[in-house]
């Protein structure tokens, strides 16, 4: 049974041209030419809120429709990614039916973008996706110099021999190894140097990523082929790892598991950082003996991407409106199925614009029931549920 406000809305919308639909359960409101400027917004989150592995949930169509029908401003707020955001924007506005612009897009790793300037011309590592997909995504945002673990593996099979199995795959898009020093063990001043290592998406490959990336991690100056002579030593801090010159890691989603098409949550990108910290971990005693992994973890539930996803709304809102926006934005409600990452970062997240965040707990996703680890302000069957709870509680 869809929501009456939703389903009433669309009907009337068609009938009554120019005119905004007051969902009569919030109470009719009189209706003036001026348009009235919503202090309130949504930031839904995309796998298991609105699409369920690539297939539109019930009602989050109509529940899009319905906010940009009423000049509502709202992002969508995913851990996901792989694509450019123009991509993925335009498959989920054909999916979902709903003209959507890449501004209401942010992905795990659209805060990157902010990156390229400074790292332009460096030699960085791109990990995770389908194909170079990832390489791709990076060179549109600016990285002019951008390897895959597939062109270091075709460029030298032995750095993980078991991966011959999927040479067929990486043929397809690796890319020969500008640098002329090939990967050489045999002289390793001569081998490859890596500036930064991003995993843009989940690893395919899992264990050719791993390799490369703990080769990188415990080399001398990110420089592939050598090993640090300060790793182990125990009076540097760390023990002397990541002590050497080694690129900064950079991680875009938290997501131990996420709402795949499989019944049960599947394994995200959080899976694979948790392996390659238990790796790192055997490798050098780990936090048992004092030895961090350093990395940068970006995506929900982090401040910084919430503060990059508060910025968005804003932008979008001041384009939206103009000058008629009189008050600042003092609710968002956001929408997600992952109590981890969607409640948890909506919960934590504060705002140095004074906005208040709520969320919104759905169960068509990673959350099945009980007590969530994250308490979020409401739980909602679904999406169309959930935006009628945000619109009821900003009186709309
Ligand atoms: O890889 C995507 C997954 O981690 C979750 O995506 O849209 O639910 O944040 P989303
Ligand atoms: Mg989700």
């Amino acid at each position: 049974m869809r929501p009456q406000f939703l389903h009433r809305s669309l009907g009337l919308l068609q009938r009554v041209p120019n005119r905004s639909f007051v969902p009569t359960g919030l109470g009719r409101r009189s209706l003036s030419s001026s348009p009235r400027v919503p202090d309130f917004a949504f930031a839904f989150d995309i796998d298991g809120v609105l699409l369920r592995s690539s297939k539109p949930i019930p009602g989050a169509a109509d529940s899009l429709r319905y906010l940009k029908e009423q000049n509502i401003p709202f992002i969508l707020l995913t851990n996901g990614g792989g694509k450019h955001e123009t991509e993925r924007v335009a498959e989920l506005s054909e999916k979902l039916e709903v003209p959507l612009d890449p501004s209401v897009i942010i992905q795990s790793h659209s805060p990157f973008a902010e990156l390229a300037g400074a790292l332009e011309n460096k030699r960085v590592l791109i990990v995770g996706g389908d194909g170079d997909r990832c390489r791709q995504v990076a060179e549109r945002y600016g990285f002019k110099n951008v390897i895959t673990p597939g062109d270091i593996f075709m460029a030298n099979p032995g750095i993980w021999p078991v991966s011959k199995v999927f040479r067929s795959y990486y043929e397809q898009f690796a890319r020969p190894i500008q640098n002329p020093n090939q990967i050489d063990a045999q002289d390793p001043s001569r081998g490859l140097k890596i500036d930064a290592v991003f995993v843009y998406n989940d690893p395919r490959d899992w264990g050719l990523d791993a390799q490369v990336i703990m080769d990188v991690l415990l080399s001398s100056e990110g420089v592939l082929g050598t090993i640090s002579e300060k790793n182990g030593q125990p009076n540097l801090p760390n023990k002397g790892y990541q002590q050497d010159g080694q690129p900064p890691l950079y991680f875009s989603n938290p997501d131990l598991w996420w709402a795949a098409a499989y019944p049960l949550p599947r394994l995200g990108q959080g899976g694979f950082r948790e392996a390659l910290e238990g790796v790192w971990a055997a490798t050098t005693g780990g936090p048992s003996k004092g030895v961090e992994l350093k990395k940068n973890i970006a995506g929900k539930p982090y401040q910084a991407t919430y503060e990059f996803a508060e910025h968005q709304l804003m932008r979008n809102r001041s384009q939206a409106f103009g000058g008629a926006i009189t008050q600042p934005l003092r609710n968002v409600y956001m929408i997600g199925d992952n109590p981890a990452s969607d409640i948890c970062g909506a919960n934590t997240f504060r705002s140095i614009h004074g906005s208040e965040w709520h969320s919104i707990l759905v169960r068509t996703g990673v959350y099945r029931g009980g007590e969530p680890a994250w308490v979020p302000s409401t739980i909602a069957d679904d999406v169309q549920k959930a935006v009628e709870w945000g619109l009821k509680s900003s009186k709309w």
